[in-house]
């Protein structure tokens, strides 16, 4: 892999750990003003020293995170839905000119396999992959779940291993039953999605779930910025991933903090 790719994952993906707390911040991309992120600047920036990168897109990042801040940035470069419609139905809407102007540390865009749209997402993938390669920027596929599919290990270890043969350095996938088998038929790193809000002990054994059975990480959103207690909660996940809390160990912790 290119000296340019390795460096900019290694900002993501701790080298001291192996392992990655991303906060995830773009659901507005279609979810529009989701609770939690009316306003994005005030959600964003106590949790900033926590996170080991930040996912949202050019317009949040622009407005709402204050450049002096060396987080690393994943932007999101797909969209083009909204929840009033067919959300598999993307585009890439955002130049990699753009993605390098904001200095970013990868680029990120989503895949619906099975979806009505499958071979137009992933295609965006193929593209954005050959449109960020001679520049070394690294690529994080999201495999999106459309309603009708079910989130099992033969489904996601499908979307996936799709994800890596078509040149995503790392994918988001959601965790499951057997989650083992989709990260070891997926040959590239592999970070989990919080999902819905959940009451914190079950984010937290999400998390612990995830990093013991492979995933690098987890890229989480609304079960750290919903909760009641933000800064504490990315603090708790933290001490699952990169210190081998146990869950009851970050739940305290959570208490403790908040
Ligand atoms: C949507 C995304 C979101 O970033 C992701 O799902 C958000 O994380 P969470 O599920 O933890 O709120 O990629 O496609």
């Amino acid at each position: 892999m290119d000296w340019g790719i390795q460096n900019r994952l290694s900002r993501i993906i701790q080298p001291k750990t192996g392992r990655t707390v991303m906060l995830a911040v773009d659901h507005g991309y279609f979810l529009g003003p989701t609770s939690g992120l009316e306003n994005p600047r005030k959600t964003i920036t106590p949790l900033l020293p926590f996170a080991d990168s930040l996912m949202l897109t050019r317009g949040v990042l622009r407005t709402s995170v204050n450049p002096q801040n060396n987080v690393p940035i994943i932007l999101r470069v797909s969209g083009g839905t909204s929840i009033l419609k067919e959300l598999s139905n993307e585009a890439i809407t955002t130049t990699i000119q753009e993605a390098i102007c904001l200095n970013v540390a990868a680029v990120t865009c989503s895949i619906f396999v099975g979806g009505e749209f499958e071979k137009e997402s992933l295609m965006n993938l193929a593209d954005l992959v050959n449109e960020a390669a001679p520049f070394n920027i690294p690529v994080l596929a999201v495999t999106a779940v459309g309603k009708e599919m079910t989130r099992d290990s033969r489904y996601l270890g499908l979307s996936c291993r799709i994800a890596a043969e078509l040149g995503a350095h790392f994918v988001k996938t959601y965790y499951c039953e057997g989650f083992e088998k989709v990260v070891e038929s997926c040959f590239v790193p592999v970070v989990v999605a919080g999902g819905k809000k959940t009451p914190e002990r079950d984010a937290l054994q999400l998390s612990y779930n995830a990093v013991t059975h492979g995933a690098v990480g987890v890229d989480m959103g609304r079960n750290i910025f919903q909760s009641e207690k933000p800064v504490s909660m990315i603090q708790a996940v933290r001490a699952v991933v990169h210190q081998g809390a146990t869950v009851d160990q970050a739940f305290d912790l959570f208490q403790t903090l908040s």
